[in-house]
């Protein structure tokens, strides 16, 4: 089965250049970029990109070391798509927290290249045991643009007769020096639910900083975040077009010691900034209606 995916991506898309596909150890397939501009790996499952890394720079987004590349799972690490739901289910706990896109198949739909960008569009695949759970007809896609910036466009498309009410999110895994040292700007004055506070609302005055578990969920914002990273001596500009939230996140070390795929060596090397629209800001869709959420990504030193 997979082995025929790889072989249909080859015969589709291996005529370009800067693409190549491979096989994972447990058989799922990794489409791989590489233009001058950069280099990218998305995992066909989920449509996940693992890793970004503009030329001249080190990884943007940021794969766990320890992270398993494991079929049903989503890898610790890069974006994940957390839809249609973001977080717990709201009413059953046995359902997969984030949703089931990013551990569900996808499709490569289209792939072109031009003036060394890359651009790439997957499209979820029918889920096969989801109608009891979600029993509407919305269509999921999401375009790459891989180049000396990196832009994510997910589009949620409703074509069935009645209302959907969406949560969602782009799960970016940032790659920092130290986490203890970088700061956020551009939440300044929103209100957040502190997850690591038993979801009280809270105002954030002045820059995010990290000392301990940081769970946040800020509400109401369309603002562009600043990621400033002293020990890497860069800084990450993270636009956002169609999405209220902004969740800020990172584990702390008790949090990671206790999950397998991060560990207490690795958490200080990453900070999640999601841009989405959750709680108050999820989304309903009416029939036919579209809604696209749209984000950007530019690394400088
Ligand atoms: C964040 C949530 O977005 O994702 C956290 O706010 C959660 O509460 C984290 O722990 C990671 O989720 P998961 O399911 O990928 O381990």
């Amino acid at each position: 089965m997979t082995s025929s995916e790889l072989a249909s991506c080859n015969a589709r898309f291996g005529d370009i250049r800067a693409l190549s596909f491979s096989e994972s150890d447990s058989g799922l397939v990794i489409v791989h970029v590489n233009t001058p501009l950069g280099r990218a790996r998305v995992l066909l499952q989920g449509a996940q990109l693992l890793d970004w890394r503009p030329t001249g720079q080190s990884d943007v987004v940021w794969l766990s070391p320890l992270a398993q590349i494991a079929a049903g799972k989503s890898p610790r690490g890069g974006v994940p798509i957390c839809w249609p739901w973001f977080g717990a289910h709201p009413s059953r706990a046995d359902l997969p927290a984030h949703g089931f896109a990013r551990s569900s198949p996808w499709e490569l739909a289209s792939a072109g290249v031009e003036d060394d960008q890359v651009q790439l569009t997957f499209c979820l695949l029918p889920v096969p045991d989801v109608s009891g759970v979600w029993p509407y007809r919305v269509s999921l896609e999401v375009s790459f643009t891989f180049g000396a910036s990196l832009s994510i466009e997910l589009r949620t498309r409703n074509s069935g007769g009645e209302p959907v009410q969406i949560s969602e999110a782009l799960h970016t895994y940032f790659a920092v020096g130290d986490v203890h040292d970088v700061r956020i700007e551009g939440l300044d004055g929103c209100t957040y639910i502190d997850k690591a506070d038993g979801g009280l609302r809270k105002q954030q005055s002045g820059l995010v900083t990290f000392d301990g578990e940081t769970d946040r969920a800020y509400l109401n914002t369309s603002r562009t975040c600043l990621l400033l990273d002293d020990g890497l001596k860069r800084k990450i500009t993270i636009e956002k077009q169609g999405s209220r939230s902004t969740i800020v996140w990172n584990p702390g070390i008790e949090k990671s010691r206790q999950m397998p795929d991060l560990g207490e060596s690795a958490y200080p090397g990453m900070v999640c900034i999601e841009s989405g629209n959750v709680v108050d800001d999820q989304i309903t869709l009416g029939p036919v209606e579209e809604h696209t959420l749209w984000v950007r990504y530019a690394s400088s030193l």
